[in-house]
């Protein structure tokens, strides 16, 4: 995650830096010291180190084991005793600075020449020194450790509104149906981000030209492939009327009918399918879903009829909705045509229109043998059929119902039905009404 890696870098280069810091200012503080010894050994004067005793003394500090002794060192002198100290030399130690041990401590020492005879010796233990240097060191450190957890919220709360644009982005894409390619708006996201909007837009919009293409594609060969149908159909026709037809040829062009209507209507359906998906929008106006469910009911009977099917109609008032009529026709079309065509002759199919609240709803229910549950979801894909069903399809039925429904802006459903020794199909359309 974006936030969590940029605050670790800040708490890792703020660690580092701290680190850094606080070894300088340790140096810096040892070598104000040593300074200080140097100083102090310089301060004394050869008059007085001459009166110095050889006992020497120290520098008063707050707690004991601070004190810089000053002494007075003899040029052959290996211990230097105090009534309070003993140091013992490691040998005849040279001008300057030197780090010695005695009796199990470390000490810092600075020797002066005052003459021939004797120097000064300015000491004090390296404990003392460092827990100083140490103690000075932590100090620089303060506003830098208060600084990085700041840094850390600040890092946190920019990002998070670098972000909420995105996020705001991602949800309203999510929240898209399938067909739904419009562009971004890019407005408020700021401009770090500006170039991934555009991108995504070309990309919508090269994805838009593709489909659109492809759409326009298979309307214009199933528009295309209608007239040599058509064609065939009526060249079959005329060949079986022809006078003098042996019974063995019309036989043999009985299965090729079959086959010519079997495509035909799946030209039909391919057309009535790409018409809605690649053609303008459709204009919106009121339908009367009473008066179009009666007209396709009518369409149908005929069929229902040969079947001896009972074909129920249970319309009430007139109910109006909003959309394209043709994608209303398409989707009453289709669903009262499944229900007939796949339950067995004899059986129901009630077809009925009623108001639910601020919605119109048009049902179809029969008594078929239904959809097992497994499949509903699939059904609704192109040229997606059950197996077994026994009749022929070509698959778009339900793709042309889903691909209506969502330009009207209803929402469509199947329901098996499977309950005390009922089989059926409920197919529920819901639309919301235009009241007057
Ligand atoms: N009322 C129904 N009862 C039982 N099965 C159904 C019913 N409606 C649809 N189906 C099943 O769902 C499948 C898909 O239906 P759809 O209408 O999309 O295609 P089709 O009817 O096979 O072909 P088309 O409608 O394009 O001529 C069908 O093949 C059928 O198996
Ligand atoms: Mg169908």
């Amino acid at each position: 995650m974006l936030s969590v890696s940029i605050c670790g870098t800040i708490l890792v280069i703020g660690l580092v830096a701290a680190a850094a810091s606080f070894w300088f200012a340790f140096e810096e503080a040892r070598d104000l010291q040593d300074d200080e010894l140097r100083e102090i050994a310089w301060l004394v004067s050869p008059g007085d180190a001459k009166v110095l005793s050889s006992q020497g003394g120290f520098k008063q500090a707050d707690e004991p084991g601070m004190r810089i002794w000053v002494l007075k060192v003899s040029k052959l002198a290996t211990r230097l005793v105090t009534p309070d100290l003993t140091l013992t030399l490691p040998g005849e130690l040279s001008d300057g600075l030197h780090t010695i041990d005695s009796h199990g401590e470390s000490w810092r020492i600075y020797i002066r020449p005052m003459s021939a005879e004797y120097g000064l010796a300015v000491a004090q233990r390296t404990s003392a020194r460092d827990e100083i240097a140490r103690d000075s060191a932590l100090r620089t450190l303060i506003p830098l450790l208060a600084v990085i957890p700041v840094l850390i919220i600040l890092a946190g709360i920019l990002i998070r509104i670098l972000l909420r644009k995105v996020q705001q982005l991602s949800a309203e894409v999510d929240r898209r149906g399938d067909t739904d390619l419009a562009p971004l708006v890019a407005e408020g996201a700021p401009s770090e981000i500006l170039p991934f909007v555009s991108s995504t837009n070309r990309l919508l919009g090269r994805l838009q030209s593709a489909i659109s293409q492809q759409r326009q594609f298979v309307a214009d060969a199933a528009h295309e492939l209608r007239s040599p149908v058509t064609a065939m159909t009526l060249q079959l026709e005329n060949a079986m009327t022809v006078e003098g037809t042996s019974d063995a040829v019309l036989a043999r062009l009985a299965p090729l009918g079959k086959s010519i209507s079997r495509m035909r209507s799946l030209v039909e359906q391919l057309l009535m399918l790409a018409e809605r998906e690649a053609g303008p929008p459709t204009v919106s106006h009121d339908i009367d879903a009473k008066v179009v469910v009666i007209d396709v009911l009518g369409e149908i009977f005929p069929f229902a009829d040969s079947k001896d099917i009972d074909l129920g109609l249970d319309v009430g008032e007139s109910l109006t909705i909003q959309g394209g009529q043709e994608d209303f026709r398409a989707l009453v079309r289709n669903a009262i045509d499944n229900a007939v065509l796949y339950t067995p002759p004899g059986g129901k199919v009630d077809v009925r229109l009623y108001r639910e609240g601020n919605a119109a709803v048009f049902e179809v229910e029969d008594s078929g043998p239904g959809i097992p549950h497994e499949e509903l979801p699939r059904v609704f894909d192109a040229f997606y059929r059950v197996v077994g069903s026994g009749q022929p399809g070509s698959g778009l039925g339900l793709t042309i119902v889903r691909s209506a429904a969502a330009r009207l802006g209803g929402k469509v459903s199947l329901h098996t039905i499977a309950s005390r020794g009922k089989t059926g199909l409920r197919f529920v359309y819901a639309q919301e009404v235009v009241d007057a």
